[in-house]
């Protein structure tokens, strides 16, 4: 998706105004470039929220129609990448409403009624931690299988267990390799318990204190598959802390993950010789030949503590935020997604590297005590 130039847009909310927003501001405010990444969570959204208010007799039937064949055209656009925005959607839910507008006429603005952003994004994110949960669970259970196939693979080898980073008993490579599965289970449960946290729909909230006509809010969540409504809206409106348990269990995979990256860093070395990990995921030096770097590993280490930075993020964001709604919450996303694609990408490598790991059994015996 590319931003448009054209010149500036009335905002939505302009009605009152008698200056336009300071270029600065405008800078300051605009969101697209990340939020975008909600655009296929906005877009179910609305089409929910169109069957609402066709059944709150808001929208009639033809209306109704048209209005989903706009949204959907506009979902296939995005997701065939057109360029669709410009400079003037400050962010994704005034980009799709505008294009929306472009597109049906008038009826278009007619899909705000009885929403503010304030429950769309709400919304939104919770939708999108509810669908992420889902693609890291799988991942998890990706790596899961590599650990069981390599822990087959070496049933019988011998390995020094350390304590203190000394030699203490000596263990099996599976038993070993077992502990990251276990801990992975408890990983996975934690992002079945966000999952389910964050599954109660905010629509109907409006602002902060709901709407003005009979919404049909169950219906609504049912066709979003959400099983439940929020009770408050000004709790659904203003709270995020099923986005800071989600950085939470995302900071907790990445340090078990670092952990084991650091136990493979060193048993890579030339010093300990225990395993070889596969080319494809380290890197060597033209002037020093002997040297195999383990980067993959390293990297993963390293991203444990971005994962740490989003979630200190996101909680410093939250604390001094008054009820219920502002604008500050719009800096929630960034931290959420960055996360989300830091740990997919670090469970996919650790999967791939624990698939072509080698134990070097000679070695191991040479260096045990
Ligand atoms: N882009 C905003 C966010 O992500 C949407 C909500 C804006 N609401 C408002 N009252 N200005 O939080």
């Amino acid at each position: 998706m590319q931003k448009k130039k054209q010149k500036p847009q009335a905002k939505m909310w302009q009605g009152r105004f008698s200056k336009s927003m300071a270029e600065s501001m405008e800078r300051l405010s605009f969101s697209l470039h990340f939020d975008k990444k909600l655009y296929q969570q906005d877009i179910a959204g609305s089409l929910a929220h169109a069957e609402g208010l066709h059944i709150a007799g808001v929208l009639n039937a033809a209306e109704l129609k048209k209005m989903r064949s706009g949204l959907e055209g506009i979902l296939a656009d995005l997701n065939t990448h057109k360029p669709l925005f410009l400079d003037s959607d400050e962010d994704i839910h005034m980009g799709i409403e505008r294009v929306l507008t472009e597109r049906i006429g008038n009826l278009g603005k007619k899909l705000h009624t009885g929403r503010s952003r304030n429950d769309q994004v709400a919304t939104d994110t919770r939708l999108y931690v509810r669908d992420k949960c889902k693609i890291l669970i799988d991942n998890i259970r990706g790596l899961q299988l590599s650990l069981l196939t390599k822990a087959k693979e070496y049933r019988e080898t011998i390995l020094p267990g350390y304590t203190h980073v000394q030699q203490a008993q000596p263990i099996l490579a599976a038993h070993y390799l077992l502990s990251f599965f276990w801990a992975l289970e408890r990983d996975i449960s934690r992002l079945q318990a966000v999952s389910q946290r964050s599954d109660e729909m905010p629509l109907g909230s409006g602002a902060l204190a709901g709407s003005a006509f009979p919404y049909p809010r169950k219906q609504v969540a049912k066709l979003l598959g959400f099983s439940s409504i929020s009770k408050n809206s000004i709790d659904a409106t203003a709270q995020r802390d099923f986005a800071l348990e989600y950085l939470n269990a995302l900071c907790c995979i990445g340090s078990l993950l670092s952990r084991y990256a650091e136990d493979f860093v060193i048993w890579n070395s030339a010093e300990y010789g225990f395993i070889r990990l596969g080319d494809e995921f380290t890197s060597g030096s033209s002037m020093m030949p002997q040297k195999r770097n383990p980067d993959s590993m390293e990297l993963i280490r390293g991203k444990s503590a971005r994962l740490l930075g989003n979630y200190s993020r996101l909680f410093t964001l939250i604390k001094g935020t008054p009820m219920c709604y502002s604008r500050d919450l719009q800096e929630d996303k960034e931290p959420i997604f960055d996360s989300t694609e830091t740990v997919n990408i670090c469970l996919e490598v650790m999967s791939n590297c624990i698939s072509g790991l080698v134990f070097n059994e000679s070695n191991i015996l040479n260096r045990m005590q």
